[in-house]
């Protein structure tokens, strides 16, 4: 069946190449592309921060306009740059809330969302395009959904909100929207709170969007339990089946062991052995010794909670007195900085702390470790599996979210599955399975195979991309519906 060519709206505090900080920018620059090679006509809008690069992204200026927050009119510009596969990205430009040392973490967080969020959905009419779907990503967005749901004037794009982390929800005090944002009920925050859910941006998000997902099926079934869903249980409960799943991809063109230009040596499926030369270097460039027969255990990860660093903390010691060597590369909660750069002062010879973000550093870790860790306490998809799969890295994860849909284990003679799999979040069990993996590391030709097999998986964004698209149209129904009959 041919689906008719949508125009789409991405509205995203972060996308690659121009500002990342976790997976989020990963998924809003790979996802638009696979949906442009299907015809469809997508944009992107995100803030221009001051971190841009502008010696690098030549951005020209669109137009301009007025956006009222907090009672006054501001003028901000549009700026506009033809991104991969042609996609028009827009910026918008306002000082005070964007040139900024760092992209998250202000104190005015809110407000500077808020503020995006708002100004995201003039950008349309100033260009002089019409989207049919607006498309939302986490709470820095959620605000575009809920103010057009509230807009009943004439007709409106269809809204989707995808949640990438049900734990960011940029929550507020009661107080907080009645200064900022006048008409905060018309927006559904009674609705949110009668629903039992949070004071904040991704519950207003959630309740008004025609459409929420989230990253992974796993995940969006998990999300709906205490456990994972942060406070927001009941309200995405009540979504029903206005709530799925749908698992990432990767960009394939991108992450390619056989092009990539941040590695030593190339190498693929087809041809796998110059990949031991990565490892080398791996070793060579993290000052760890060199020896091709051990296991190197690998990280790429935000220091964070979510990730399993607790965990790991507790189970590195033993782990260290094994014959394997460990490199993380992260950023992160400055109690993990502290702890890892212990571990790695007392084990010289055995492990290597990279602090910061070094993008060629971190595709040499997924070139050259062995074993890839991602022990998530929760995943809502997890891309580090994904990249690490493509390059031949075989993951060890915990069995949660995203990482339940896309790593199962090998068992004992290593032809299962693609990975090495544990159940509990708890660092016996996760010392457990890094032993098993270091031992069945010494049956080379089967690790050969298991190693080979995943980098013939695809994980590539096509197949995601057209359950997007499905759920583009599903949107577009619920949309006409709501706009058929009274606000729930
Ligand atoms: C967040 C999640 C991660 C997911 C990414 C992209 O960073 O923690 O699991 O892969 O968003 O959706």
């Amino acid at each position: 069946m041919a689906v008719p060519h949508l125009k789409v709206f991405f509205v995203v505090a972060e996308a690659v190449p121009y500002a990342k900080v976790g997976g989020l920018a990963d998924v809003a620059g790979a996802l638009p592309k696979a949906l442009a090679r299907m015809g469809h006509d997508v944009r992107l809008v995100l803030p221009r921060y001051s971190s841009i690069d502008e010696a690098r992204f030549k951005l020209s200026a669109r137009a301009e306009f007025a956006v009222t927050y907090r009672g006054q009119r501001t003028k901000v510009g549009l700026r506009e740059i033809l991104g991969g596969n042609g996609i028009p990205v827009y910026f918008i430009e306002s000082p005070p809330q964007f040139q900024r040392p760092t992209i998250y973490g202000q104190p005015d967080d809110l407000d500077r969302f808020a503020f995006f969020a708002l100004a995201a959905l003039e950008a349309p009419r100033a260009i002089g395009w019409q989207p049919d779907v607006v498309h939302a990503h986490d709470w820095h967005s959620a605000l575009a959904v809920a103010r057009l749901r509230a807009t009943r004037a004439g007709p409106r794009p269809a809204t989707v909100l995808t949640m990438h982390n049900v734990q960011y929800q940029g929550n507020f005090g009661p107080e907080w929207p009645g200064q900022a944002i006048p008409d905060a009920g018309t927006l559904g925050l009674d609705r949110v709170l009668a629903g039992g859910g949070n004071h904040s941006m991704l519950a207003l998000g959630v309740a008004n969007a025609d459409a929420v997902n989230t990253v992974s099926e796993t995940y969006a079934r998990e999300i709906l339990t205490p456990e994972y869903g942060y406070g927001m249980e009941r309200l995405l409960q009540s979504r029903g089946d206005r709530l799925c799943g749908i698992i990432n991809g990767i960009d394939y063109q991108e992450l390619d062991p056989a092009t990539d230009p941040a590695l030593p040596v190339h190498y693929s499926a087809e041809r796998s052995a110059p990949r031991a030369m990565n490892k080398d270097a791996l070793q060579r460039r993290a000052g760890l010794p060199l020896k091709a027969e051990i296991p190197i255990l690998g990280m790429v990860t935000r220091l964070a909670d979510q990730k399993g660093l607790d965990i790991l903390a507790q189970a590195l010691p033993a782990v260290l007195e094994m014959d394997v060597q460990f490199v993380l590369l992260g950023t992160g909660q400055p109690e993990y900085h502290k702890l890892m750069r212990e571990v790695a002062d007392r084990h010289k010879d055995k492990a290597a702390f990279v602090e910061g973000f070094d993008p060629s550093m971190a595709q040499l870790i997924y070139a050259g470790c062995d074993v890839f860790l991602m022990p998530s306490r929760f995943e809502p998809c997890g891309l580090g599996q994904l990249i690490a799969l493509r390059y031949g890295a075989i993951p060890l994860a915990r069995r949660t979210g995203g990482l339940a849909d896309t790593v199962q284990d090998c068992g004992e003679s290593l032809d299962r599955g693609n990975g090495f799999v544990f159940e509990r979040y708890d660092a016996g069990d996760l010392l457990a399975c890094i032993r098993r993996a270091a031992q069945a590391y010494q049956k080379r030709e089967a690790w050969r195979q298991l190693m080979v097999k995943g980098m013939r998986l695809d994980f590539s964004w096509d197949a995601s991309a057209r359950k997007y698209v499905d759920l583009y149209g599903r949107a577009l129904e619920w949309a006409s519906e709501d706009r058929g009959g009274a606000a729930q």
